[in-house]
């Protein structure tokens, strides 16, 4: 697929050839003056008139009308070097990935060296430039018949002159991280009647067998067995089984030191007998969001083999109603002894998490993130673009803040005091309450699981807001965002020189 070349770009016969641009150039200089001098000065001529711009964000794509061995370029602004972060990179690359895939040409290269600018270095531009490039081309396959044949880029040449192994082991990490994220999109964006806990379980599984991992898959029995009276809860009024899904990556000698990544794995979520109104019922296939960033992260995470340890644990059920579905008024006893009294049905995923928490504290966890389409009221407070955060530790909250800005993927601390834990405290006749009122319910989900967290060092992230879009975007299009993948997998696998 990749393949890395220190050859001259431009003397090499290509369909289409991406080159950023940084600094509006007067003229062209360095290896871009041999193209300029091909077109007789012409590409020069374009960037007066504006044609081509090193605008941010500005696309051109210029044929090359036979002067070049390339049929066509596409020049992408990068705006000025100063102010280039990676994650305007990200965007811009996104962007012209997009140009690209609209062309349908089976092949592309990049000259990855004008792409080396300010705080950009040779392997972060490798890196991103992947990244970028497979996440904006993802779409999901859907179920239209369709007879227009797929365009399948197979060959992608990255032209340097820098050391060739670096360049292609940070294009593989990117390549990684992005499909990550697409996978986790896929699952995502495939509606509940095709994406059952036990489809969740068994693509679990077969993760696990292709990169070698462990995997643990409780099934009712055991979860029956293990007294997770607040997951089974939720599974009561459904047809369908539920399964605690375990995945193990072990990169240390010994099992110690374990990141605990927990992922609701709602498959849908009716609301229950406190049942969602007809607008609101709509989209709920995407409330295992949390679970399929965990899962995309094990991949990445399983893949790229860091020396760390990390315990992955998906509550996979969905929320429905029969005659035996659980009820507002219930009270029902967590496998940690906690007795709760649900007075929200719709409340549903702190209260499969509140078990898999306890689970996850079983396998050796010492640090907790969960991730969760938890609240609508998250939405509420900071909008559809930032995930909500909790979190009982200051260290360990700016180590996923940290991980979370080298991704671009946003989030923002939420409070979360003595009142709070008051509040969710405040059943008359159980120790919790699921659904303590309206004000600060965001708070309120957080708070409820950190019940089942104690001590332990954690992070509760809330993507009820991110983890789909309406809108398309540079890094891909409506629908499932596969949030969170990224931002845990780099977590995990820790501090990377770029
Ligand atoms: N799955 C929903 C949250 C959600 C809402 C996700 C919108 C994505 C988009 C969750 O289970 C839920 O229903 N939460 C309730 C909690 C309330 C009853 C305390 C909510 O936010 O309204
Ligand atoms: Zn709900
Ligand atoms: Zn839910």
């Amino acid at each position: 697929m990749f393949h890395i070349s220190n050859g001259n770009p431009y003397e090499s016969e290509q369909e289409c050839m991406l080159i950023g641009l940084i600094d509006q150039p007067e003229k062209f200089s360095g290896g871009l003056q041999q193209l300029d001098d091909a077109f007789k000065g012409n590409l020069t001529k374009l960037v007066k008139t504006g044609d081509i711009s090193a605008k941010y964000k500005s696309v051109s794509v210029i044929h090359s009308l036979g002067n070049t061995p390339i049929k066509r370029f596409i020049f992408i602004g990068l705006g000025r070097s100063k102010e280039l972060t990676d994650e305007r990179l990200r965007e811009a690359v996104g962007k012209a990935s997009k140009k690209i895939k609209d062309l349908r040409t089976g092949s592309f290269s990049v000259v990855l060296d004008t792409f080396i600018a300010g705080k950009i270095s040779a392997e972060k531009a490798a890196w991103t430039l992947s990244e970028a490039f497979i996440m904006a081309s993802y779409e999901f396959p859907g179920y239209k018949k369709s007879n227009e044949p797929d365009i399948i880029i197979n060959k992608i040449t990255v032209f340097t002159n820098q050391d060739k192994k670096t360049i292609e082991s940070a294009v593989e990490t990117g390549w990684i991280f992005g499909t990550g994220v697409n996978n986790a999109r896929t699952l995502v964006n495939t509606p509940s009647n095709l994406l059952r806990p036990s489809s969740m379980a068994a693509y679990a599984a077969e993760m696990a067998d292709e990169y070698g991992i462990e995997i643990e898959l409780l099934e009712k029995e055991e979860i029956e067995k293990l007294g997770m009276g607040a997951f089974l809860a939720v599974n009561q009024g459904s047809g369908e089984p539920p399964y605690m899904i375990v995945l193990k990556y072990q990169g240390k000698e010994e099992w110690a030191d374990v990141l605990a990544l927990v992922g609701k794995g709602i498959t849908f979520d009716t609301g229950g007998y406190s049942i969602k109104p007809k607008d609101g019922i709509v989209g709920m296939k995407t409330d295992m969001g949390g679970a399929a960033a965990v899962l995309g992260a094990m991949e990445v995470i399983a893949r790229l083999r860091p020396d760390r340890n990390v315990v992955a644990v998906i509550p996979a059920t969905d929320n429905m109603i029969n005659e035996k579905a659980f009820k507002p008024d219930d009270v029902i006893t967590s496998m940690n002894g906690k007795t709760i009294e649900v007075l929200n049905t719709d409340a549903e995923g702190r209260l499969v998490l509140a078990d898999a928490i306890t689970y996850a504290k079983m396998h050796g966890a010492d640090r907790l993130v969960d991730v969760a389409t938890l609240t609508g009221g998250v939405i509420v407070a900071l909008g559809l673009d930032k995930t909500g955060a909790i979190t009982n530790n200051d260290d360990f909250y700016n180590q996923v803040k940290e991980a979370s800005k080298k991704t671009g993927e946003f989030i923002w601390r939420l409070p979360y005091t003595e009142n709070d834990r008051e509040r969710v405290r405040s059943s008359k006749i159980a120790d919790l309450n699921n659904s303590p009122g309206r004000e600060g319910h965001a708070i309120m989900g957080g708070a409820f699981i950190g019940e089942f967290v104690e001590n332990t060092p954690w992070v509760h992230l809330d993507i009820a807001g991110t983890a789909t879009t309406d809108k398309e975007y540079e890094l891909g299009p409506s629908g499932a965002t596969g949030v969170m993948v990224r931002t845990l997998a780099m977590l995990a696998v820790g501090q990377k020189p770029w």
